[in-house]
């Protein structure tokens, strides 16, 4: 068996698993990601693509996704939608 490991700080070997657990487990800033693992804490150039995985951030296991009302047809239970957005909340696998 192979196991493939994508390293998001290379210069101190912390991997994504790593990150997405210290993640799961509170983290929700890079200075915490920092504190915790040492990502970024060197040359810095693994800063961005961390915080990435943060709340909010496009590799982040929830993610709010916001469609435009006019995108959407409506069910035939959705009543009236409130605002001009619609707010879908996505998990990923
Ligand atoms: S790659 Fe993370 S500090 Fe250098």
């Amino acid at each position: 068996m192979i196991t493939i490991l994508m390293f998001i700080c290379i210069c101190n070997a912390i991997t994504e698993k790593q990150v997405k657990a210290a993640v799961a487990a509170g983290a929700h800033t890079l200075r915490q990601l920092q504190a915790e693992l040492g990502v970024a804490s060197c040359c810095g150039c693994c800063a961005e693509t961390a915080t990435d995985y943060l709340p909010g951030g496009r590799y982040a296991a929830h993610q709010t996704v916001h469609v435009l009302d006019d995108q959407v047809a409506p069910a035939a239970n959705d009543g009236a939608l409130p605002a001009r957005f619609t707010e879908v909340i996505a998990r990923r696998a």
